[in-house]
């Protein structure tokens, strides 16, 4: 029995963190050996925020080296970069065609920035339908992400049934995997982890980065438990170690974020220093992502020459 598609990925707009990481990247690895697996650097999104050659060049080879030092073996896993399958961006325009303004005006995104009065560029408020063709071109089973994903592949499901309805059976509609307890990572303030909120523990910190973040966690507490220490601690060991420590350090905030400083440290340097290692040599890392592209690309073109013949535009005898 051939096994069920899994496909995610990421935007490589800066250094990932380990709310990426336990929200989603984790899960990539844990699953590589159950499902075929697709996972790729979502630069064209990452065009809507990145607007210089050199810093998307640097952050497409860092998400590659992020996902070859979290343990994504490209002989179970196909890394690949969404430019390199001009199919996604063909694909968006026809998912363009058969979806109203008011339906994406409804996705958090558009609505964010137009709460903040913000300009949104169309690439952004398009962002979407790029999005449901990365996933609906692979027929994936399981699409594995963090909470704030989870609109976006509802989008990506109801595009799927409206482009069935209209055209008949082509996408299959993928489900959503989103593990509870990591859904949220909270960062160091409190917030769900994010780059744009400044509250991160980057993936591969050095020491002192690490120290610099915990450091910096706002130690709001609970029956004497710093509730923020305690949830970033709570990725690393399960309750029944950690509440025993918690309890008899009760107040002794900077005992209990020492103990965290020497958990991350742990958990960290050994993916930090395979980062080093694959950094090394650059061009072999390349010649992966190429080879998964050109695996990817067969995948993707044979849908969408099922998507031009459904929609009428084949017109030659094949
Ligand atoms: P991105 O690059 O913002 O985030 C990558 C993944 O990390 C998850 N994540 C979190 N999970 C838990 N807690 C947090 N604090 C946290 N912060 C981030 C995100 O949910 C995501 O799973 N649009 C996507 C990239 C994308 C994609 C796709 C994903 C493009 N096309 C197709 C899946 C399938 C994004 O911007 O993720």
């Amino acid at each position: 029995m051939s096994k069920k598609v899994l496909l995610s990925g990421i935007k490589p707009t800066g250094r990932p963190h380990i709310g990426n990481y336990f929200g989603a990247m984790k899960q990539f690895v844990d699953l590589s050996n159950d499902y075929d697996s697709y996972i790729f650097i979502a630069d064209y999104h990452a065009l809507n925020f990145i607007q210089n050659k050199t810093e998307m060049k640097e952050n497409i080879i860092n998400v590659l080296l992020d996902y070859l030092a979290i343990g994504l073996d490209p002989k179970k896993v196909t890394l690949y970069k969404q430019s390199d399958i001009s199919e996604h961006t063909e694909l968006a325009w026809i998912f363009d065609t058969i979806t109203t303004m008011p339906y994406l005006m409804r996705a958090h995104a558009y609505k964010d920035a137009e709460a903040k009065n913000k300009e949104i560029v169309v690439g952004t408020f398009n962002y979407p339908m790029l999005m449901a063709t990365d996933i609906l071109l692979y027929s994936p089973d399981v699409v594995p992400v963090g909470a704030d994903q989870k609109q976006h592949v509802e989008i990506s499901r109801d595009t799927a049934e409206k482009f069935n309805r209209i055209f008949g059976d082509t996408f299959k509609l993928p489900e959503l995997m989103i593990i509870k307890e990591v859904a949220v990572v909270p960062g160091t303030d409190g917030r769900k982890m994010s780059k744009s909120y400044n509250n991160t523990v980057p993936l591969f910190a050095e020491y002192e980065e690490i120290k610099k973040a915990v450091m910096s966690i706002v130690t709001d507490s609970e029956e004497g438990i710093p509730k923020n220490v305690y949830a970033i601690h709570n990725l690393l060991r399960p309750a029944s170690e950690l509440l025993p420590i918690y309890k008899s350090k009760t107040g002794k905030y900077k005992e209990l974020k020492e103990l965290l400083i020497e958990d991350l440290e742990k958990f960290i340097a050994p993916m930090r220093e395979r980062r080093k290692e694959f950094a090394k040599d650059i061009p072999k890392a390349l010649a992966i992502l190429k080879a998964g592209g050109e695996k990817a690309k067969k995948v993707a073109s044979k849908k969408m020459d099922e998507v031009r013949e459904k929609i009428g535009v084949n017109v030659y005898e094949k």
